[in-house]
C-alpha cells in the first residue's frame, strides 16, 4: 500500500482495511506477516503490555521505545504512532514537537484523541507536514475510572457531538479516523458525512474497515475479551489464550526439558526446539487466520 493515500484508495474499491496493534518487534513481524494495512503502535500499551491502569500513565519515552522496536519489526506495512496523554493537547508547539518525534522513528502518521481543542492541534500538525489519524467517540485517554469505559452517543446530544467531532476532524486535515465504542447507527450518519477513511471499534459494521488490539485478537490477556470482541474472533483466540494452566504445562515441560540443554547440539536444546515450534506455529497459523476474520467477521 502506498502511503496513507492507500487508505482511500481501499476505501474507494470498498474493500475492508485491517489495521492491528504491535507494541514490540515480534508483534509487529507476526501482523506484518499476516496482511495488515495499518499497524498502530497503540498507547493501549500502557494496559497490554506495561500493567498501567489506564493509558493516561504511559510516558512518550515509554511510547517512543515501544514505537521503535515496532518500527524494526515492520519493512513495508504503514505504522501509525500514538501521541500518549500530556504530550499535545496543551498548544501547537508540544503537539508538534511530540509528533515529530514519532515521525523521525519512522511513522507515517500519528494518532490523537479527542475533537474541540484538538482541532486546533490537527490543523498545526497538517501544517508541519504530519499526516493525522483522529479518534472519535470513546476516547481512553479521557476515562479515569472502569465506568467512563462506557459506549458514547447513546442520547441525541452525545450522538449529535459525535457526527460533528468527525466533521470537524476532516475539515481540520485528518487522513482517517478512528470511531470507538459508539452505536451502529451514529456510525452510519459518520459514515454519509465524511470522506476519509473511518476505522471502527466497537461501532458496528457501517465502518471502512476494524481495529482491534492485538492481545484481544490472539487472546493474550488474562481477562475476558472485550464485548466488541467477535465471537468468531474468541473462538480463534482460545487457541492462542494465555491462560494459567497452559502456562504451566509449557513451564512444566521447560523444567522437564531444560535439564538436557547444553547449547551445542545442531538442533538447540530440546527447550529451544519447544520454543521456535511454537513461534513457528503462531506466527504460521494464528495471526493469519485471526487477520482474514477480522476482514471478514460481522461485527457488533
Ligand atoms: O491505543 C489503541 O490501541 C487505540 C485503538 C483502540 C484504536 O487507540
Amino acid at each position: 500500500m502506498k502511503g496513507l493515500s492507500g487508505l482511500a484508495e481501499k476505501k474507494h474499491r470498498h474493500e475492508r482495511i485491517v489495521m492491528v496493534t504491535a507494541y514490540d518487534y515480534p508483534s509487529a513481524r507476526v501482523v506484518e506477516r499476516a496482511g495488515v494495512d495499518v499497524v498502530l503502535a497503540g498507547d493501549s500499551a500502557a494496559t497490554t503490555v506495561l500493567g498501567y491502569e489506564t493509558t493516561r500513565a504511559v510516558s512518550i519515552e515509554e511510547m517512543l521505545m515501544l514505537t521503535r522496536a515496532v518500527r524494526r519489526g515492520l519493512t513495508t506495512t504503514l505504522m501509525v504512532g500514538d501521541l500518549p496523554f500530556g504530550t499535545y493537547e496543551d498548544n501547537d508547539d508540544l503537539a508538534v514537537a511530540s509528533a515529530r518525534q514519532f515521525i523521525d522513528i519512522g511513522c507515517d502518521a500519528i494518532k490523537l484523541e479527542g475533537a474541540g481543542p484538538m482541532l486546533k492541534r490537527v490543523e498545526a500538525l497538517v501544517a508541519a507536514g504530519i499526516a493525522v489519524m483522529g479518534h472519535v467517540g470513546l476516547a481512553p485517554q479521557h476515562a479515569r475510572t472502569p465506568e467512563d469505559f462506557r459506549a458514547r452517543g447513546r442520547d441525541a446530544a452525545s450522538a449529535v457531538s459525535i457526527v460533528n467531532d468527525a466533521i470537524a476532524l476532516e475539515q481540520a486535515g485528518c487522513t482517517a479516523l478512528v470511531i470507538e465504542a459508539v452505536p451502529s447507527n451514529v456510525t452510519e450518519v459518520v459514515m454519509q458525512r465524511v470522506a476519509i477513511p473511518v476505522i471502527g471499534i466497537g461501532a458496528g459494521p457501517a465502518t471502512d474497515g476494524q481495529v482491534l488490539v492485538y492481545h484481544d485478537l490472539l487472546g493474550l490477556l488474562e481477562t475476558r475479551p472485550a464485548k466488541f470482541v467477535p465471537a468468531s474472533i474468541r473462538a480463534l483466540s482460545t487457541r492462542t489464550r494465555c491462560s494459567p494452566r497452559r502456562s504451566s504445562r509449557s513451564i512444566r515441560v521447560f523444567e522437564r526439558t531444560s535439564r538436557y540443554a547444553d547449547g551445542g547440539s545442531s538442533g538447540g536444546s530440546p527447550a529451544l526446539r519447544l520454543k521456535k515450534r511454537s513461534a513457528a506455529a503462531t506466527a504460521k497459523n494464528a495471526s493469519p487466520i485471526h487477520v482474514k476474520r477480522l476482514s471478514s467477521t460481522r461485527w457488533p
